[in-house]
């Protein structure tokens, strides 16, 4: 089976992304990329490639290259379904904020309707894929929505989770570790599986395809981001001991991590982990395992949440402790509000949690990210229901550049680890602030030890 036309449903971090790098790599596929959104599609079809609606590194070229060629983007969801051999659902899966699992289980609100969708429109057989991160089992509540439309269209599904890192993406996607596959197990369910398979195959090495059954592939999704959120949480609960030890956090993952068993990788000790999957996809995972009565298994991982919401308020804590026990008044810097560098996405970031603490002890902050917005800023803040809107706009202002918001500052924060942060006139900023000046390096970035002699005093995670 040849698949020609794809559809994708979301346009998101990862719709938007994962099909940018399918059209560019398969020249012969039409790919249309569908979202509800109608601003976000605009974006997306900007001439300036500057405006498109995610920040990635390399994205604008990949996008410029295939736009217009075989790569589209539009809000015309229906005719995308019907054209489509093949469609992707990619649409955000939030926890829920109502109802039964409030607050814990994946929101399947919107899967759910793509479904329906694609149940309505379809007049072709279709090979349906979930993209989005799903909980296990999802695969046969979209079969049973997809197979009672009574019009005769079958339906294959299959499971192909997302593995890109944001900041990342587009290297990632390109020279993937991994592409998995579920699918049924039925020879309609293998020769589905076969047609995904062809089309990653035309740059993706056989070897790294790895195909499963749908629940294996669904449930490694959660299972790969509750390890690697496990290892940011393991890594930060060594970091308190440290601070109190004379320890060095860094000096011990670089023990740790040439440990072939262990590795080196995401063992960077910081203010917190944010995104918008580990959380969620933990958050998720914890709901399965107590919806099997599994209270045990459910406690183990949840408590990887409640070690990182514990190194946001540490590191908030240690600011006003610091700071003479109240930081009431005083105008606090914050360097970036991103979850992580070369991403605009704020989504879960350390940065709100530890502003609203800081805010509710009424300090001034002031922001500086090179690609956040202030409106995302702002609606990141409202969000958290807090306080009004206007004392947020009161309390904390966005600079749009890092020397203002450093200003007669008494502090600085750093809660994101931008690349330019290390390259700034450090001097310059000493010397526009109040003193003592104080640094709280929440992603043990900068050199410190330059810092020292500057004069400023400095906190950084993880150091006695
Ligand atoms: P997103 O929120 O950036 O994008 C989702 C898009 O789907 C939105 O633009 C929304 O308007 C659109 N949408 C929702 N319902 C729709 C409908 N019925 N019809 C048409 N469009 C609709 O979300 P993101 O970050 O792209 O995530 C999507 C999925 O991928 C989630 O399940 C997430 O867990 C998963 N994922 C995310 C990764 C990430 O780094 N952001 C990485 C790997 C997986």
């Amino acid at each position: 089976m040849k698949i020609n036309k794809i559809c994708c449903i979301g346009a998101g971090y990862v719709g938007g992304p994962t099909m940018a790098v399918i059209a560019q790599k398969c020249p012969d596929i039409k790919v249309t990329v569908v979202d509800v959104n109608a601003t976000r599609i605009a974006a997306w079809n900007d001439t300036d490639l500057n405006k498109l609606p995610v920040f990635e590194p390399g994205l604008d070229q990949v996008v410029e290259e295939a736009r217009g060629r075989n790569l589209f983007f539009s809000t015309d969801v229906e005719k995308a379904i019907d054209e489509a051999d093949m469609i992707f659902i990619s649409v955000n899966t939030p926890t829920k904020t109502y109802g039964k699992g409030k607050g814990m289980a994946a929101d399947l609100k919107y899967i759910e309707l793509c479904a329906r969708q694609i149940a309505e429109v379809s007049t072709t057989n279709k090979i349906v894929v979930e993209k989005s991160t799903l909980p296990v089992r999802t695969a046969s509540a979209i079969k049973n929505i997809l197979d009672h439309t009574g019009n005769g269209v079958e339906f294959q599904i299959l499971s192909n989770p997302e593995f890109l890192a944001e900041g990342t993406a587009v290297e990632d996607l390109l020279a993937p570790d991994r592409v998995l596959i579920g699918g049924d197990t039925s020879e309609k369910g293998q020769q589905a599986i076969q047609a995904l398979v062809d089309v990653y195959a035309n740059w993706v090495p056989e070897e790294r395809i790895l195909t499963t059954n749908v629940w294996s592939s669904e449930l490694s999704k959660l299972t790969a981001n509750a390890f690697l959120a496990q290892r940011v949480s393991s890594i930060n609960s060594m970091s308190a001991i440290c601070e109190k030890t004379g320890a060095d956090v860094n000096e011990v993952a670089k023990a740790i991590g040439m440990d072939s068993r262990i590795g080196a990788k995401f063992l960077k000790s910081s203010v917190g982990f944010g995104g918008s999957c580990f959380q969620k996809d933990i958050l998720n995972l914890v709901y399965i395992a107590k919806t099997y009565g599994l209270n045990e298994v459910a406690d183990y991982w949840e408590q990887v949440i409640v070690m990182n919401d514990y190194q946001k308020n540490r590191f908030s804590d240690n600011i006003v402790s610091t700071l003479y026990n109240t930081v009431s008044g005083k105008k606090i810097a914050f360097l970036g509000w991103a979850f992580k560098k070369d991403t605009n996405d704020t989504r879960e970031s350390a940065a709100i949690q530890v502003a609203d603490n800081l805010l509710n002890e009424q300090a001034q902050i002031e922001v500086y990210d090179p690609k956040v917005t202030e409106e995302r800023i702002y609606a990141d803040l409202d969000y958290l229901n807090t306080r009004s809107e206007e004392e947020n706009r009161t309390l904390l202002k966005v600079k749009s550049n890092p020397y203002d918001a450093c200003k007669d500052a008494h502090a600085i924060a750093v809660l994101t680890e931008w690349d330019e942060f290390k390259t700034y006139d450090w001097q310059r900023i000493y010397d526009n602030m109040l003193k003592p000046a104080f640094v709280f390096d929440g992603r043990g970035i900068l050199d410190t030890k330059a810092l020292k002699k500057i004069g400023f005093v400095c906190y950084s995670i993880g150091k006695g």
